[in-house]
């Protein structure tokens, strides 16, 4: 069965898995980006138009044992209303009497959404008791949390092989389709960028990108390391000393393997993460007692050329420290020439999908694809087993 077809579904009690792990506000509790409870719309009104009784689950944060303060997913039930106009009931618990009973009740017009699947610890440890106790409540099993389909989680693993009829939904088949043209023979020349703070966040992704890409563009706090690796003085740039052999493995296996490497030359430096102004600076000559919080304009032309040039661009992580405006214009610039260049662009989820989001309607519409996955969307691009794809792949059913 795949969620395109959902005939037959009428009357049945349809569990969707959804990711509906959204940013929530420190002091406010507001959700602060809600795309991935929109994004799981489409897939819910299908069901919901089959004549079906949605059951959405999913977890939000990584509560502590026994603690659920600020983590219960009402908000997200309050969002999806606000979307949909659907009626959104939330059981205490999810599992048990409270959502049976929930379930039971559901009406034409309403849905019911668990509470917190990480309120109970089996959910992480992939408990298949704990995934029974899910299977009973419903009939069909979907999967629509790309953003969690790494995770070997009770929810989106043991679940599903407990279930003769599972699907993957429009959001999970949408997301595989794109992610996968980046790894199965993608239209050459093919350019990544990539940013954020760690190069020991990023090594798998580079491991892997060196065997397919043409360019990889480096920036952010990252690029220092790789800058340091070639001798630069960075000044009080933030560093990974430790990191600075493998930036230059990184860079000879590029070189070995005729791909082009390109970092920043220039960058925007201040005196310290606090400030509110920066200056250009060529990383050849970055001010005493100054750092690197962002790639300059020469640098962001020569990523530009680079992505302007290319038919598949994939990028993950942002230029620089993009929250404070000062030093926002590379994650922005490179989200905006990224939305009008002509190639198949797509943007892994986490800091760079939102800043493409934080940078305008019109921007995010440039792009041909916005994960809502970070690390889901990685881990594809490594090539390592998806354990929620694979779940729902595997011809055999547990009894
Ligand atoms: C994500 O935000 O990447 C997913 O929802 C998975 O969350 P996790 O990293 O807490 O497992």
């Amino acid at each position: 069965a795949a969620a395109g077809g959902a005939a037959g579904l009428s009357g049945k009690r349809v569990f969707i898995r959804v990711d509906f792990n959204v940013p929530l506000d420190k002091k406010t509790g507001k959700i602060t980006d809600d795309s991935r409870i929109r994004e799981a719309i489409p897939t819910i009104k299908l069901v919901m138009e089959a004549g079906a009784k949605v059951i959405l689950a999913s977890h939000l944060g990584r509560p502590k044992p026994g603690k659920t303060e600020g983590l219960s997913l009402e908000p997200c039930g309050g969002r999806l209303s606000e979307l949909t106009g659907y009626e959104v009931h939330l059981p205490d618990d999810c599992v048990g009497d409270s959502p049976k009973k929930v379930i039971y009740d559901l009406r034409a017009g309403q849905i019911c959404l668990l509470e917190n699947l990480r309120f109970h610890e089996e959910e992480e440890k992939d408990d298949e008791g704990f995934a029974r106790q899910l299977a009973e409540l419903c009939d069909v099993y979907v999967d629509d949390a790309f953003g969690a389909v790494h995770r070997a989680h009770a929810s989106v693993h043991a679940l599903p092989r407990l279930m003769r009829e599972r699907a993957a939904g429009l959001l999970l088949q949408k997301e595989l389709k794109a992610l996968t043209r980046l790894v199965d023979r993608p239209e050459k020349p093919y350019v990544a960028v990539l940013g954020g703070a760690k190069v020991s966040d990023k090594i798998d992704v580079v491991e892997a990108l060196l065997n397919v890409v043409d360019t990889l563009c480096i920036g952010g706090a990252m690029a220092n390391t790789f800058l340091a690796a070639q001798g630069k003085n960075l000044q009080k740039s933030r560093i990974e000393e430790d990191k600075l052999p493998l930036a230059r493995t990184i860079m000879s296996k590029a070189r070995d393997r005729g791909i082009q490497l390109l970092l920043p030359v220039d960058a925007v430096v201040a005196s310290s993460i606090d400030a509110t102004q920066g200056e250009p600076a060529s990383v050849d000559a970055i001010p005493e007692g100054t750092m690197a919080l962002d790639i300059g304009p020469r640098s962001i032309e020569q990523f530009g050329q680079a992505i302007e040039r290319a038919k598949t661009v994939f990028w993950n992580g942002p230029m620089g420290l993009f929250e404070t405006p000062a030093f926002s214009k590379g994650t922005f610039d490179v989200a905006r020439i990224m939305s009008g260049a002509s190639g198949f662009t797509v943007v892994g989820g986490g800091d760079s999908a939102a800043a493409v989001k934080q940078a305008g309607e019109h921007i995010a519409k440039g792009f041909d694809h916005i994960s809502t996955g970070g690390g889901a969307s990685l881990e594809l691009i490594e090539g390592k087993r998806l354990p929620g794809v694979e779940a729902l792949r595997s011809a055999e059913v547990s009894e």
